[in-house]
């Protein structure tokens, strides 16, 4: 190897031969100014916000402690499926829904565009650990970058610096992130506050686990412990170990006679995992405490109930519509400060607005850095801004957020967004229905990712970006885990629509606070306590079953919004029969059954 002098790349505070070559290569190709080994103390993370705020990244708020805003490129707001791939050796190994390229193929293009891509700019290595850091064997990974933006927000979203390295030993295994924006500086050329290429791969290569993400600065692109390392990849390697990561919250619900339940719940981006996760009961005795808002790994513990740990460490919430009224809770965690905000608007005394906070005031900087009033015909915030706070802040945190053990899931929800059709609440019959559930769930399309929004697509247990290999095998790995299980001890599954429309647009069902009616439904049928309704479709609450005392909503609403409605679901018969079509021969025979008993008791 010849030898090149960049600073700081002798300085590395580990001996771990592994990472300590990779590090060198990628200075090599890159060949940034200098190479910074990320610590995650106070003062580090004081001088990068003051670069940031130095380069015009990050605004300081006046009206929170040690919290920024900023804007992005207008042009990087959210995740890019379509430049979203999964690199597996085998072809089969991937798709139908994921984009895939031979990895050396992937491997010669990204190479050329990150050739000197770090030039004029510091290289951070940061080293993380997802989940708990005392886990038997830690999950660790390197997230290579040369944005000032990753390094402060991975520092909310991971537990990271030395505290993580410190696991690294001489040997442990560890996945390699490399991350660049993809916007090398000419000697004396000015920076822009928020670099990035309009040319974007994020990349998954899942036999390595390694994650190469080149042009974006937005986070489910950039911050690598997330979306990239914590569901595809992880999802690759839970398929080969025998467990399941998936794109759920995880909370503690407590009933008034003290009984914990938790309950594990899979929606997709932008619709509602955060919300729930954090959710203030309306009905009196019951209790809500967090655990995870995006992210569960779960396995089966001896006891053969199934664990799930949160591998995060703060949130990434949606900014709109998040106040007082709907999620009480986020707005205390970021009250507390040590918070970024994300493309949403700044007020003349140093806050952030976004829409859903309720009256605007006269006026603003918008997300586009533009003067904003509430005549200017734009929204203010973007509808895919972001909050990324640290989880410690959240106030109904549960204690046991950071075991390692994980919490024994008794119910496992899968829900989207669909103006028709769903119906508030479902319970499976089984396993296999459930999964049949999961597998064919389906949501209308969100700012989250980019592209049309609104539009009803297939989104299998929430994880249609996501799914590390072929969804067909995923589908038969749900499958498995349920069989290889004691059935009595698998947590039962519920298919749940917050989003339901009436004929005016208006949603049916007041959502957030008062879906705590819905988790106690749930909770009483596991404990055999509420009555249900069969349907071709599967249980639904028995009238009077679903506690509906001191809810303040008309109830020719709640009966549509409960509403099981044949015709409805004839007409979902070719969309769900034209899914599976596109899943092919790897589609599990008992997920064909399941679809052939729903047709013949729907007539
Ligand atoms: P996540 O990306 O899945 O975590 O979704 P969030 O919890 O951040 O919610 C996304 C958007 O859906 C936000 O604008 C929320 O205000 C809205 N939302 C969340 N829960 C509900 C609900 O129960 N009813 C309605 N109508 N909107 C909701
Ligand atoms: P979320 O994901 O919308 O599920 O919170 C964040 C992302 O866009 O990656
Ligand atoms: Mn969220």
């Amino acid at each position: 190897m010849t030898a090149v002098t960049i600073p700081g790349l002798d300085q590395a505070p580990t001996t771990h031969a592994r990472l300590l070559t990779w590090v060198q290569e990628v200075a090599e190709l890159t060949t940034p100014n200098e190479v910074v080994w990320v610590d995650g103390s106070e003062e580090e993370s004081a001088r990068i916000n003051a670069k940031l705020v130095a380069a015009g990244t990050f605004v300081p708020l006046k009206k929170k402690p040690n919290s920024f805003w900023c804007a992005s490129d207008p042009s990087d707001v959210a995740r890019v499926e379509e430049r979203t791939f999964i690199c597996s050796v085998d072809p089969a190994d991937c798709g139908p829904t994921n984009n895939w390229m031979q990895p050396a193929e992937m491997k010669a293009i990204m190479t050329e565009l990150y050739r000197g891509c770090m030039r004029g700019r510091t290289m951070y290595v940061i080293p993380f650990c997802m989940g708990p850091l005392e886990a038997e064997s830690p999950m660790l990974g390197v997230e290579i970058t040369d944005s000032e933006y990753v390094v402060a927000s991975m520092r909310i979203m991971t537990r990271m610096g030395a505290k993580a390295l410190a696991k690294f030993g001489e040997d442990a295994d560890f996945v390699p992130a490399l991350h660049s924006v993809g916007a090398p500086l000419e000697p004396g050329q000015a920076d822009v506050a928020w670099p990035c290429n309009e040319t974007k791969y994020i990349t998954q290569f899942p036999e390595e686990r390694a994650i190469w993400s080149f042009g974006s600065g937005y986070g489910g692109n950039a911050l690598l412990g997330k979306k990239c390392y914590s569901l595809r990849i992880a999802s690759a390697k839970a398929r080969d170990e025998g467990w399941l990561a998936e794109h759920m919250l995880i909370l503690k619900l407590t009933s008034p006679e003290n009984k914990v339940h938790y309950i594990a719940a899979a929606f997709p981006s932008a619709c509602g995992k955060t919300n729930l996760a954090m959710l203030e009961p309306t009905i009196p005795g019951w209790k809500v405490e967090t655990l995870g808002d995006d992210i569960a790994w779960m396995r089966f513990g001896e006891d053969g109930r199934l664990y799930a740990v949160n591998p995060e460490f703060g949130f990434f919430g949606v900014a709109p519509g998040t106040d007082y009224h709907t999620n009480p809770n986020a707005m205390r965690t970021i009250e507390r400060g040590n918070s970024l905000f994300t493309n949403v608007a700044l007020t003349d005394d140093g806050d952030i607005w976004w829409e859903g906070m309720g009256e605007p005031p006269a006026h603003l900087t918008s997300w586009k850095k533009q003067d904003w009033t509430p005549d200017s015909g734009e929204l203010s915030s973007h509808p895919n801004s972001r909050y990324c706070t640290p989880m410690s802040q959240c106030p109904i945190l549960a204690p046991e957020w950071d075991d390692p053990k994980g919490v024994p899931i008794s119910a496992i929800f899968f829900g989207g967004r669909r103006a028709t059709t769903v119906p508030l609440v479902t319970e499976s019959r089984d396993w296999q229905h459930g999964v049949f559930m999961g597998a064919t769930l389906s949501s209308e399309t969100t700012a989250a990712a980019v592209g049309q929004v609104g539009v009803v697509r297939r989104d299998p247990m929430a994880m249609l970006p996501f799914i590390g290999y072929h969804a067909g095998d995923y589908f038969q790995h749900w499958i498995d885990m349920g069989k290889n299980a004691n059935a009595e001890k698998l947590p039962k599954i519920f298919y749940v629509n917050w989003f339901r429309r009436g004929e005016d647009k208006r949603f049916l069902w007041p959502g957030f606070g008062e879906n705590s009616r819905v988790l106690k439904w749930a909770i009483e049928r596991i404990e055999g306590k509420a009555s249900a309704q069969e349907t071709a479709i599967g249980h639904v609450p028995a009238p009077e079953s679903l506690d509906l005392s001191g809810l303040d909503a008309p109830v020719a609403d709640i009966e549509a919004a409960l509403e099981f409605d044949a015709q409805e679901w004839r007409a979902e018969l070719p969309l769900i029969e034209e899914w599976f079509t596109k899943i092919g021969d790897k589609l599990p025979t008992s997920l064909r059954d399941e679809f052939e008993a729903l047709k013949q008791r729907l007539g």
